[in-house]
Parts: structure tokens; C-alpha cells; sequence
């Protein structure tokens, strides 16, 4: 029997990469790491591309000729499209009635329509990750000089949620969320690439609950979701659709990349 081909495209290989080439493998998928350098368009791929790279630039491309070329992408290309944007999860996330921040999508830089969220708020791109760009504005008028700061991104403003020192990430496989971490941190900022301490979660059934509901909302066969604990409940922020787990598998002994392994298994041979 010839087992089904499984490219890892990854640019840096990293401990999440390694892992996840040895728990495909195990359970009979023929996984292999593609450094992605360059997309040749010339021919079909008879593989499917587990995309692990970082950056919209490289996943989208990647993930739409595995897609279209290949046998499937994981995640799938609307997926990491909406995952991509964090305005885009946001509209996604309010329809399937996940509790989320006050946001408004900049469409111009005039600050006034912000004074609907109050001060302080945060202003952020659509397109960040590791909390790169997002910022505090204390007046509309800071936030005001923050956007004319960033005039190459699209931005959203967004209620600031006093939160504990601490949020929440949340590995979700299929409809499972199947660990969780709070990062603690002496910045408002609390991503673990900021440095910062982390601890498991115990996950309670409304944490499962919004958490699963927001991976399905995008589409996504895998992520992590950021979650911010709020005197109104849990709010989500966003949902990575080519989540890091090393610290998530880490800090709570749990296998994320057997759980992912698991469930791409599944996807694949049925
Ligand atoms: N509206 C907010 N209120 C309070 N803290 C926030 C808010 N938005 C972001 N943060 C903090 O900043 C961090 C990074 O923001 P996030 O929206 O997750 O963007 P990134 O993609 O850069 O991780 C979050 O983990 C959280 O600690
Ligand atoms: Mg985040």
C-alpha cells in the first residue's frame, strides 16, 4: 500500500514542524518537510500541504496550490484567509455568537468614530501576530496620532478589556479544545514571543464551548485561540490558523501534535 503523501511547508523548521512529521508518520501518512522557497505552478501535487509557515504573504499562496493543485490544504485556504484578518474572524466569530471586544474596522484615519469604544482602546492591524503594532491609546487623540503612525495598515480599534496580567491560549483540534495555557506577563501585551511566564489552564465547559465555536466559526480543522478574561465573561480576540503549541504541549504534558496528527489522519483517510 502506498500511504498518502503529507508535505510540512515550513520556512523555519521549528520543534512544532518536527513533531508534527513524526506523529503523521506514525499513524501511516507519508509526511515530508517542504521548505517553501518558491511555488512552481507547472504540474499537479499529489500530496496534501499542512501549511506551518508564517505570514498571510506565504500562507495564502501556499494554501490555495495545495488546494487547487494539490489534494487539500490543511488548514483549508477560506480558513486561513479569514484567520488572516482579524476583522474578518471578528464578523465571523459575532455571527456564530462568540463573545468578542467592541471593534471598529478603519476604513479612514478619521479617530473620531472611536470615541464609541471609550478610552483607553487599542488600536491593531487586521494582519498582526505576536502583538507586533497593537498599541494603547489613552485619548482619541493618541489614538488619533497612532494611526497616522501606521498609514501602510489596514486597522481596527477595538475596546481595551481590563483584563487580569494574564490571557488565555487554547489549542482547538476538530471540536475539541485539547489544552489550554494562561501567559502571564508584565505588559498588557501578554504573547508569550514578549516573553512572560505560562501555566494550564484547567478548561472549563464554557471556555471549551466559545473556544470550539470560534475555531469552527472559521473553518479551521486546528488553531489557537486567544482568550481574555473580562468582568463580562470570556472574550476572544482571535484565532490563529497556523498556531505555534510548543509551549501549549510544554507547559501541560498534553501531545497537541499527536491530537493534530490525529485528527489530519482522519480527514485524510476518510
Ligand atoms: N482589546 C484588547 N484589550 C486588552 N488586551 C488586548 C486587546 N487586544 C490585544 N490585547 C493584548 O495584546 C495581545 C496581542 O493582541 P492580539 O489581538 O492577540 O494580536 P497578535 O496577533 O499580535 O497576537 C493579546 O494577547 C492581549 O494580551
Ligand atoms: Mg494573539
Amino acid at each position: 500500500m502506498i500511504s498518502i503523501e503529507v508535505h510540512v511547508l515550513y520556512d523555519i523548521i521549528r520543534l512544532e514542524e518536527k513533531l508534527l512529521l513524526n506523529e503523521l508518520n506514525k499513524r501511516g501518512l507519508s509526511a515530508k518537510p517542504i521548505r517553501a522557497e518558491a511555488i512552481s505552478i507547472n504540474s499537479t501535487i499529489n500530496a496534501f500541504g499542512l501549511i506551518r509557515v508564517a505570514g498571510r504573504d506565504k500562507v495564502l499562496p501556499l494554501s490555495f496550490t495545495y488546494q487547487e493543485l494539490g489534494l487539500g490544504s490543511i488548514n483549508s485556504f477560506d480558513s486561513l484567509y479569514i484567520t488572516h484578518d482579524k476583522f474578518l474572524t471578528l464578523v465571523k466569530l459575532i455571527k456564530a455568537g462568540v463573545p468578542v471586544p467592541k471593534s471598529i474596522l478603519l476604513l479612514d484615519n478619521e479617530e473620531e468614530v472611536l470615541s464609541k469604544l471609550g478610552v483607553p482602546l487599542v488600536i491593531k492591524p487586521t494582519d498582526g501576530s505576536w502583538g507586533r503594532l497593537v498599541a494603547l491609546a489613552n485619548t482619541i487623540r493618541e489614538a488619533g496620532l497612532i494611526i497616522r503612525s501606521y498609514s501602510d495598515n489596514v486597522l481596527l480599534g477595538q475596546e481595551y478589556v481590563r483584563k487580569p496580567k494574564r490571557d488565555i491560549r487554547v489549542t482547538v483540534v476538530g471540536d475539541r479544545a485539547v489544552a489550554a495555557i494562561y501567559r502571564y506577563s508584565d505588559d498588557w501585551r501578554t504573547n508569550t514571543a514578549r516573553g512572560g511566564s505560562a501555566a494550564p489552564v484547567k478548561i472549563d465547559p464554557e471556555l471549551e464551548d466559545i473556544s470550539v465555536k470560534a475555531s469552527r466559526a472559521t473553518g479551521s480543522v486546528y488553531s489557537g485561540v486567544d482568550v481574555v478574561e473580562s468582568d463580562r465573561g470570556y472574550l476572544i480576540l482571535e484565532v490563529n490558523g497556523v498556531p505555534e503549541f510548543k509551549n501549549v504541549q510544554r507547559v501541560t504534558g498534553i501531545n497537541v501534535a499527536g491530537e493534530i496528527a490525529e485528527e489530519v489522519a482522519r480527514l485524510i483517510i476518510s
